[in-house]
């Protein structure tokens, strides 16, 4: 599924949305739901790549720890990898509060990254501090059918009719401060078929 994209095709999935948020503000977003024929599987994600901003003014620059602060998500690509399967949410979250089943060792100081895709109808999700019936913390929320997914724990699934959690990305620190992806997703993105 990896390719290019254009610029009308991003926007389609991102209207409304912000590339970096912050806790304390609510990224409104419209994902799309996936065309037919969308095929599941493994990302082409590979260890050793960094990850840029998807979006917004920064769009391509890499993603050092220190542009990204606590309480700070945004959406994110492996560099040159502009494919829909490959969209990240990359967040920093404070690591004390970061439990299984986040894989913990694949969140380096807090920074955790998790598939953009929701696995419900693959609507691109998006960041929301705003408490919820269910969700009364920083979340990851779904806007096509009200998803809520919880960073702290896994991306497990805390509200609307997501089937299972979003997979999570392994990430490092390199010598730069850069996000780097630490190896590719362990499972399929967005909607199981099938
Ligand atoms: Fe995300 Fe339906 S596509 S909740």
């Amino acid at each position: 599924m990896a390719g290019k994209i254009d610029r009308r095709t991003l926007l389609r999935w991102f209207v409304g949305i912000g590339a970096l948020s912050s806790i304390g503000a609510v990224l409104t977003g419209i994902g799309t739901v996936r065309p037919p024929g969308f095929e599941q599987g493994l990302t082409e994600i590979k260890g050793g790549e960094r990850l840029v901003f998807a979006l917004g003014s920064d769009k391509g620059k890499p993603i050092l720890k220190t542009t990204l602060g606590l309480g700070q998500a945004t959406l994110a690509y492996p560099e040159g990898k502009e494919a829909q399967d490959n969209l990240i949410i990359a967040l920093h979250l404070d690591p004390k509060k970061l439990q299984p089943p986040t894989k913990l060792e694949w969140a380096p100081e807090g920074f955790v990254a998790y598939s953009a895709i929701c696995t419900h109808l693959g609507c691109t999700v998006d960041f929301s501090a705003t408490p919820m019936q269910g969700a009364p913390f920083p979340h990851i929320h779904c806007p096509c059918h009200a998803g809520m997914f919880n960073p702290f724990a896994g991306a497990q699934v805390i509200g609307g009719p997501p089937p299972r959690p979003l997979p999570q990305l392994p990430l490092e620190i390199n010598a730069k401060g850069e996000l780097i992806a630490a190896g590719p997703f362990e499972e399929p993105v967005g909607v199981l078929q099938g």
